[in-house]
């Protein structure tokens, strides 16, 4: 098959005004060709020429396939009971991220991976084209590089996190587990990962630290990330903001010079709805962001401890119903926000010349997509033109 159409396109999101109205570039009556991978052709579906294989969307919305820009799926085991612990009163800290690195260093690789494929399945079936990995369950030299590399195998978008918590055998010397993680870890990382994340938080790593470990990323190439102002507001979202990060990921907590530096910057904002309904927090004020000209992604943070979610569409409902995004605003930072965050240009839109990485629902508008949660509406998920 050398060329693909898509025809009966009910709604149409392409996220570019160029071809549609409003902010997602919505065209009705649309249908769009395929060939080699990349969008070829988008236009009112009369005009459609011929291709070697159709496609009938039935009339239903086609959207671009949702960009998970933060997520640790390499980890091994569950933590249903720190959750329902949770439901039952306690709170979170990040200390639970011990009981999985505990169970990720005594996985197999072939465990490890298993848990990551299905995961990556989970993902496809619910519309996601593109999702990012991070270590930072394993927490030694071998254990982080070998979460790496296993997530190397299934996308591009690699994460070293080695700065997720001190690993337990440095509790005594934080700072020596931060010249670790700055240097003989980050050289082995380094020839794997493309981006390097610290959690800069209370019970973390504080401010300082997440400089020496990103600058040192940045010296050995890697492009810097950072979770930032989840538990507390620090000065995290200023370190983003100074090291030119891609993203600055959380922002639970901000005041409005943190707003405003973002604002001026080229840092994304990824807000992570999951975490704050699993950890029954407050969520950030993404109006606020979004009305001060900041870009939003949404992502889902799926791990096994804050927001064991593979659902984007799960996170763009509570965007919508708890954040008070609107759902064209929430499905935008789900696609062409991610594909930001993420430093793309090639994917988190449908025009001309992008990868035809694209998501069918079963239902005719993408504002389902908040209207019925829970309800599995992706009914095929196309990857660089392919069915995934
Ligand atoms: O993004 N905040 C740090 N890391 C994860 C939680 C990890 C865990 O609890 O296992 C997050 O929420
Ligand atoms: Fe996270």
């Amino acid at each position: 098959v050398n060329t693909t159409l898509i025809t009966n396109i009910g709604e149409l999101v392409t996220n570019s005004s160029a071809i549609g109205d409003g902010i997602l570039g919505v065209r009705s009556d649309a249908a769009l060709v395929i060939e080699n991978g990349k969008v070829a052709w988008v236009g009112e579906a009369r005009s459609a020429p011929a291709a070697d294989q159709l496609i009938d969307a039935a009339g239903a919305a086609v959207i671009p396939g949702f960009v998970d820009s933060h997520a640790h799926p390499v980890f091994a085991g569950d933590r249903a009971a720190e959750f329902a612990a949770r439901m039952a009163g306690e709170g979170y800290s990040g200390g639970g991220i011990r009981t999985t690195v505990g169970a990720t260093r005594a996985a197999s690789e072939t465990q490890l991976e298993a848990n990551l494929v299905r995961l990556k399945q989970e993902f496809h079936r619910a519309g996601v084209t593109t999702f990012e990995a991070k270590s930072g369950y394993g927490l030694t030299v071998a254990d982080e590089l070998r979460s790496l590399e296993i997530a190397a195998r299934h996308t591009t978008e690699v994460t070293f996190l080695g700065a997720h918590l001190v690993a337990p055998e440095f509790a005594e010397n934080p700072n020596d587990y931060v010249n670790l993680v700055a240097g003989e870890m980050l050289a082995g990382a380094a020839k794997t990962a493309k981006w390097i994340d610290v959690f800069c938080d209370r019970g973390a790593f504080d401010v300082d630290q997440a400089r020496t470990i990103l600058t040192a990323g940045i010296a050995a190439g890697l492009k810097p990330r950072i979770h930032a102002n989840q538990l507390t507001r620090t000065e995290a979202v200023q370190l983003a903001v100074e090291l030119d990060c891609a993203s600055a990921d959380h922002c639970t907590h901000l005041n409005q010079a943190d707003i405003d530096a973002l604002a001026n910057s080229n840092t994304v904002a990824t807000l992570l709805p999951g975490a704050e309904f699993s950890t029954r927090s407050p969520y950030p004020d993404a109006r606020a962001l979004v009305d001060a000209g900041v870009t939003v992604a949404i992502a889902t943070d799926c791990n096994p401890g804050s927001s064991y979610t593979t659902s984007m569409a799960f996170c763009i409902a509570v965007a919508v119903r708890e954040m008070r995004l609107s759902p064209a605003e929430a499905l935008r930072a789900a696609t062409a926000g991610g594909a930001k965050a993420l430093r793309r240009t090639d994917i988190g839109h449908l025009s001309v010349g992008a990868r035809a990485d694209l998501a069918i629902l079963t239902a005719p508008s993408f504002v389902h997509l908040a209207y019925r949660p829970g309800v599995p509406l992706i009914s095929k998920t196309i990857i660089e033109g392919k069915t995934a």
